[in-house]
């Protein structure tokens, strides 16, 4: 089983996947991270993926799928994975589309995490006290909303239309939030797959 988590910086993607994971036995998948993890190598890659993960700029798609296909060729992602992170444009979607037609899979569901902006960038000012990502500048933080605005929000629609937009308001607690993905979730034949 496929999920991808959509939703604004800050809207809790990383926070849900890690109770996700757990109660749903699938492994995440989070190009965020796997991009952080690539700018530590010090190599001339990492250079640019910092300098456009630093800016609020999208990464390049053959870079982004690269590591996704990296990722899900090891036999742990073989049963499904919670993607994080992508896709986040219409041309992503369809590489998705092809790269899990291409292994004899699909996407199954795609949760969108919706809050107000204001709260958001109230969660990742104090997240940049405690955590210090170079991307939790004011700065920063505003290119990354506007980046959503404009590349990451029309995919609502092409999932509403492809019939697999759940969508799941992410205010509250984050308990109250994973407590609303898995009622979004569990009407889709879940209940076989779903621990606890
Ligand atoms: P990525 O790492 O994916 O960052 P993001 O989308 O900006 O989202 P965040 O990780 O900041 O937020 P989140 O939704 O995971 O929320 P979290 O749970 O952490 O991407 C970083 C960059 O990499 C991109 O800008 C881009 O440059 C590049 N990139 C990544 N994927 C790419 C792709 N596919 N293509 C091209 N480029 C790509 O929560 C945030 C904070 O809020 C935490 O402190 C948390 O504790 C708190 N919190 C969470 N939920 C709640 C709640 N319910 N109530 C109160 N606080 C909460
Ligand atoms: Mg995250």
């Amino acid at each position: 089983m496929i999920i991808t988590l959509i939703g604004p910086p800050g809207s809790g993607k990383g926070t849900q996947s890690s109770r996700l994971t757990k109660q749903l036995g699938i492994p995440h998948l989070s190009t965020g991270e796997l991009l952080r993890e690539a700018k530590r190598e010090g190599s001339s890659r990492s250079r640019a993926i910092a300098e456009r993960i630093d800016a609020g700029q999208l990464v390049s798609d053959e870079l982004i799928f690269e590591l996704v296909d990296e990722r899900l060729s090891s036999p742990m992602y073989q049963a499904g994975c919670l993607l994080d992170g992508v896709p986040r444009t219409l041309s992503q979607a369809r590489m998705l589309n092809d790269l899990l037609r291409a292994r004899g899979t699909k996407l199954d569901h795609a949760v969108a995490l919706i809050a107000p902006q204001e709260d958001l960038v109230q969660r990742l000012l104090a997240r940049a006290l405690t955590e210090g990502r170079t991307d939790d500048t004011p700065e920063t933080i505003n290119r990354r909303m506007q980046i959503y605005d404009w590349e990451t929000a029309p995919l609502l629609d092409y999932y509403r239309l492809h019939k697999l937009l759940r969508l799941v308001s992410a205010e509250g607690t984050p308990d109250e939030v994973f407590h609303r993905v898995m009622s979004v979730l569990q009407p889709h034949c879940w209940c076989a797959t779903v621990r606890g």
